[in-house]
């Protein structure tokens, strides 16, 4: 037996299930087709023959899972076993797999017309541009798509630039922007970085991160759940936003020029764990990049589109307005699209040169993206984002009052990361292998969960927002269960 961490915070008698009991996966009435395709030796020989190295080297779990179908949050694969899926394909199929009004309307465009570019007129980029213009504030009315996250991210840096007339950009550590060899430069994680030339003009800062960072405390978040850390800030005050400002501001004395082009930031990291900054830290860095004459980007492409319940983008709960936006991944629900977003002058500074770009604005591209909207709109799943997200959010944070491993657990809406520890006094990460097993555990017993943070220690749970309660219920019962049996063999 495991001793269970014992003292104030231990409530291990508020868990809905006993620690080794999973109810039943919730029903799904969808038949998937039979899969008659190709084995899995033969897929895994091609795989390590005919693809990149990279793309073993990503293949999640030592028994990787081999995906045949989608339908809305699960998936089955080629043995006809069923699983929920919560990471979503890296946090991109925003309304579910294969959403019947997303599907419909693809089949509808690629009947119609596949493919034209910007060189000629066509209808389904104008009505998207402006139904996308209208999810967002004044004065972010203007819109460049792209066929990526990366993409919309290197452009945000060139138009950044050529706007401020600087080079100088600023991102956080420990952040992920991207993996072009310009957003390289911005993505502050060494298992990204290659050894070569990239991201010139890129400086990283210190990421007020309230958990695993210098400075933090029980106030600091905007977050249902706070971390385990002690608070002693006289009200109205936050010492650890003061503390990482004050790191913000020594960036800019000590390695940028006075002036700068831009300050990207995510709302809320993603593949950094979601990690999450004191509540006003956002707002002051934006007022002291402008001071310097930078622009300030807020990276959407995971926090976008509802995701974090309490707003339909991320930049809205920190109560500031970006310059630029960019977004990808949830924007199509998994087809290939992102977008820069911004403001008319700033947008005018891309018309210096010409850009050409073949697929971005696709036909196909902004149909689907434009149905996308219309089901977040129409089915409430920016609000399903918020009560599935809150209710996973506070029984989570029963596990981590329950287990010593569980160091924290944060975010808002569908955007949760469980960070894994040693033990919660010294907040070392907890061992890769360790969370390796958990990991697979979870998935053997049906549910699919990601994982980021530097140290690969944080799951993450990014699920298609369609998710309900009773698949809550049922990865919490998962979780527990693999938990538990870790901490027996531990
Ligand atoms: C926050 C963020 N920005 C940018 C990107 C890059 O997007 P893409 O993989 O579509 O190039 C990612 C991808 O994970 C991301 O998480």
């Amino acid at each position: 037996m495991f001793i269970l961490f014992s003292g104030t915070l231990c409530q291990k008698s508020a868990l809905k299930y006993q620690s080794t009991h999973v109810p039943e996966m919730p029903p799904c009435d969808f038949t998937p087709e039979e899969y008659k395709g190709m084995s899995k030796d033969q897929m895994m020989q091609i795989r390590q023959q005919n693809c990149n190295p990279m793309t073993m080297k990503v293949t999640s779990y030592k028994r990787p899972v081999f995906i045949h179908q989608g339908h809305m949050q699960w998936l089955w694969d080629v043995d006809g076993k069923r699983y929920l899926d919560l990471f979503a394909g890296v946090a991109t199929v925003s309304v579910g797999h294969c959403h019947p009004r997303v599907t419909e309307a693809a089949v509808r465009q690629l009947k119609k017309l596949w493919h034209t570019t910007n060189i000629y007129v066509y209808p389904p980029i104008h009505e998207y541009c402006e139904k996308l213009a209208s999810y967002l504030p004044d004065p972010l009315k203007v819109i460049y798509l792209t066929n990526s996250g990366s993409e919309a991210n290197d452009l945000a840096m060139l138009m950044a630039r050529l706007y401020t007339g600087n080079f100088d950009i600023i991102t956080f550590r420990n952040s992920y922007h991207g993996g072009s060899p310009q957003t390289m430069g911005l993505t502050s994680n060494a298992a990204y970085k290659y050894p070569v030339p990239s991201g010139l003009g890129c400086t990283n800062t210190m990421c007020p991160d309230v958990f695993r960072g210098i400075w933090g405390g029980s106030h600091c978040r905007d977050s249902p759940v706070q971390t385990i850390r002690e608070c002693s800030c006289p009200q109205g005050c936050c010492v650890a936003n003061e503390n990482y400002i004050g790191q913000l501001k020594d960036t800019f004395a000590t390695s940028v020029p006075s002036q700068i082009a831009a300050f990207f930031a995510e709302p809320i990291q993603g593949v950094g764990g979601a990690v999450q900054y004191p509540k006003n830290y956002l707002k002051e860095a934006y007022k002291l990049v402008r001071e310097r004459g930078g622009v300030c980007i807020a990276d959407e492409v995971q926090t976008g589109f509802g995701r974090t319940g309490s707003h339909f983008w991320g930049f809205q709960g920190h109560g500031v307005i970006p310059d630029i936006v960019t977004m990808a991944k949830g924007i199509g629900n998994g087809f290939p699209m992102g977008a820069v977003v911004t403001t008319p002058e700033i947008a005018a500074s891309f018309a210096k040169a010409v850009h050409f770009n073949t697929f971005g604005g696709n036909p196909v591209a902004c149909t689907v993206a434009s149905a996308v909207l219309d089901t977040i709109t129409t089915e409430g799943i920016q609000q399903n984002s918020l009560e599935v997200g809150t209710y996973l959010l506070t029984q989570l944070a029963k596990l981590r009052d329950t287990y010593e491993i569980i160091g924290d657990v944060r975010g808002k809406g569908l955007q949760i990361g469980v960070e894994m520890v040693k033990d919660k006094t010294s907040r070392e990460p907890l061992p890769v292998h360790a969370v390796g097993e958990i990991f697979e555990d979870i998935k053997d017993m049906g549910v699919l969960i990601g994982k980021g943070g530097l140290f690969g220690q944080t799951f993450r749970i990014q699920p298609p927002m369609c998710i309900t309660l009773e698949d809550a219920d049922f990865f919490l019962a998962v979780f527990n269960k693999a938990l538990f049996k870790y901490m027996e063999r531990r």
